[in-house]
């Protein structure tokens, strides 16, 4: 029987930055518009322009001055665009201004809501579908009034590629049209309750892997970086990888074993990127705990990205945002097959400060060898070599330690095994009833 492949058409996307006057954003009005174009391209639309702005005010009504929206609406329809994206976030009444302006057939989106419909469609566990749902209920909620709801009818509503029960922001879709305030107000009340079910099964988890005592690692970055292609690179996962945007989403985490024989968790986080969405930040809070959680975060990025600097810095404040707490950092310079050269970049000398750098290749395995030791190197810091004596009894201990530390030494007493064995302070807090202090005899 043949297949027959239904082809969406891609939409045309028009994008639109400004700049108010006296303020400075981290990336260039072009550059953040480049990363906006990847954005578009990553939600599958097309860009067939784009204009510039800078202003002395935000204009109460339709965000930039009307001689621009004139000039915006003459070039949507030479270039036959469908969406008009905005770089930086709308308030409702510009939303519906600027639709009303441009003709009602055109959808109007902000940064915001193209981020979300990318977190959208790429969500893969539960938790991470309901994070974005929700996060979309928050941002719909104060747009949802009567005149948007009519604007949205006539605008006909594309609804979402996500599968999540039509709750896309590009063009709202049929339920979404329905649905009133208090509705919307119900689910999100809901998705909570969801949530917490969700989280409080994964805090179990986390929990256990505390109890046993393993390092945990994390990995975090700008997007596209290349955290997950280091990911498979150092361990056995097979995480996907695309040269998107947010190709990433919830977290994976993978066995990781260093040159020692000493064991560690990797986790990959969701990518981070210049403007994430408040409530995106607060939706994934839950997730980034892993991070939080973490005894050691490898910061990678990508050093042939002409911003790299501002990435790492876009990186260290969300970081902040979720009051991360002070654990050792190390720097990753990845891609160094496109880099050309052998030397590393300076960082500002505000950065956040880093126990080491390590430039990298993930994707052709370049220096992994030298990353994996230097994370031994830190985690190290963390371990006390103890005597131990575990007695036959518990013979299970004895099997745990020899997985997942470094035993030094063995011997069997009458009692049980004599371990002498190096642990992190977690794995010492669980085990020290078993160390054997050798008694100073004093003479
Ligand atoms: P998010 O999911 O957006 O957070 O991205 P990520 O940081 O997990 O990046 P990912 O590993 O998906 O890699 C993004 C792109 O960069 C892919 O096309 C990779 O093949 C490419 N890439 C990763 N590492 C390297 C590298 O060392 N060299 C080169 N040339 N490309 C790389």
């Amino acid at each position: 029987m043949p297949e027959y492949t239904i082809e969406t058409p891609i939409e045309k996307a028009f994008l639109v930055a400004a700049n108010l006057r006296g303020t400075h954003p981290l990336l260039s009005m072009s550059d953040s518009l480049d990363e906006l174009e990847k954005l578009a391209e990553t939600a599958g639309m097309k860009v067939v322009g784009s204009a510039t702005q800078t202003f002395n005010r935000i204009e109460s009504s339709t965000y930039i001055g009307s001689g621009k929206v004139e000039e915006i609406k003459l070039a949507i329809e030479e270039t036959e665009a469908q969406v008009v994206i905005f770089d930086d976030e709308l308030t409702p009444r510009h939303q519906r201004e600027l639709e009303k302006r441009f003709g009602l057939e055109i959808k109007v989106l902000d940064r915001s809501a193209l981020i979300l419909d990318i977190f959208a469609q790429h969500a893969r566990t539960r938790e991470g579908a309901l994070q974005v749902e929700l996060a979309q209920y928050e941002y719909r909620l104060p747009r949802l009034t009567r005149q948007w709801t009519h604007l949205a009818r006539q605008a006909g509503g594309g609804g979402s590629r996500s599968g999540n029960g039509g709750v896309g922001l590009r063009g709202p879709g049929e339920t979404q049209l329905e649905v009133d305030k208090r509705e919307i107000g119900r689910k999100i009340t809901k998705l909570k309750d969801d949530l917490e079910h969700v989280r409080e099964h994964r805090g179990r988890h986390r929990l256990n892997r505390k109890r046993s005592g393993i390092p945990v690692i994390a990995l975090v970055g700008y997007t596209n970086a290349g955290k997950s292609t280091l990911l498979n690179a150092i361990t056995d996962a097979n995480v996907y990888i695309a040269d998107q945007l947010f190709a990433t989403l919830d977290p994976t985490t993978r066995k990781l074993d260093l040159p020692s024989g000493k064991n560690a968790l990797l986790t990959d986080t969701v990518g981070f990127i210049q403007k994430l969405p408040t409530t995106l930040v607060a939706a994934f809070r839950a997730t980034l705990e892993e991070t939080v959680e973490a005894d050691l975060l490898l910061h990678v990025v990508d050093i042939s990205h002409p911003n790299v600097i501002e990435h790492i810095e876009a990186v260290e404040d969300t970081l902040a945002e979720i009051d991360m707490p002070d654990v050792p950092r190390i720097l990753v310079w990845n891609k160094m097959d496109q880099w050309g050269s052998d030397e590393m970049l300076e960082l500002p000398a505000d950065a956040h400060e880093y126990v080491s750098s390590v430039m990298v290749s993930a994707y052709r395995k370049q220096n992994l060898d030298i990353l994996l030791e230097k994370i031994e190197d830190t985690l190290s810091q963390n371990y006390r070599l103890v005597k131990l004596l575990i007695p036959f009894a518990e013979g299970e201990i004895t099997s745990m330690l020899f997985e997942n530390a470094v035993v030094e030494a063995q011997d069997a007493s009458e009692t049980g095994m004599i371990l002498t064995v190096q642990l992190t302070r977690e794995m010492y807090d669980r085990f020290k009833d078993y160390e054997i202090v050798e008694k100073k005899i004093d003479v």
